[in-house]
């Protein structure tokens, strides 16, 4: 079975698909690396040159060519669970977990990391809650699972997820 972790940024995603994949036997794909890699450019990079837009089509197009998987964990952008059509394409072919941090836990793990356009220029708890708020629905009703990850170590989560799916 597919797993797909969706979320805020810095929810966790990398971390615990990179966790599971080793602890349940899995194979871990992380979208932003792997659309960065095929693009030859950061993220950043590719959200000045070929802009925003663009980068939303080709998130769909790899979790359309990672339907035809059976057994990874996919670590999902940030903005995945925005489109219905990215929505339809993870639920065809796994189970949706969404984990969830609150904005300060979130502000704590973003502070010191890059290639993160959307946050770049207004690393504020104000500006993540705004975000946040205007996303959760769209996690919500995405998710078929959701972990609360704020305190929890990395191998709490991990085995949370694996009894809930
Ligand atoms: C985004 C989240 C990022 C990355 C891009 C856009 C978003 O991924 O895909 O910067 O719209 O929330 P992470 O959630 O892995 O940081």
């Amino acid at each position: 079975m597919n797993i797909f972790l969706i979320g805020f940024m810095g929810a966790g995603k990398s971390t615990i698909a990179k966790q599971f994949a080793k602890t349940h036997g899995k194979e871990v794909v992380e979208m932003d690396e792997r659309i960065a890699k095929s693009n030859g450019m950061s993220i950043s990079e590719i959200f000045e040159t070929r802009g925003e837009a663009y980068f939303r089509e080709e998130e769909t197009k790899l979790l359309n060519d990672l339907s035809s998987k059976k057994d990874v964990i996919v670590s999902c952008g940030g903005g995945v669970a925005m489109r219905k059509e990215n929505v339809d394409i993870m639920k065809q072919s796994g189970t949706i977990v969404l984990l969830s941090a609150e904005p300060k836990t979130i502000l704590k793990r973003v502070e010191n990391e890059h290639d993160r356009p959307l946050l770049e220029n207004n690393k504020t708890i104000e500006h993540i809650q705004e975000l946040m708020e205007a996303r959760k629905p769209f996690y919500e009703s995405a998710a078929d699972v959701v972990v609360v990850t704020d305190g929890k170590s990395a191998s709490t989560i991990c085995e949370e997820i694996f009894k809930k799916i």
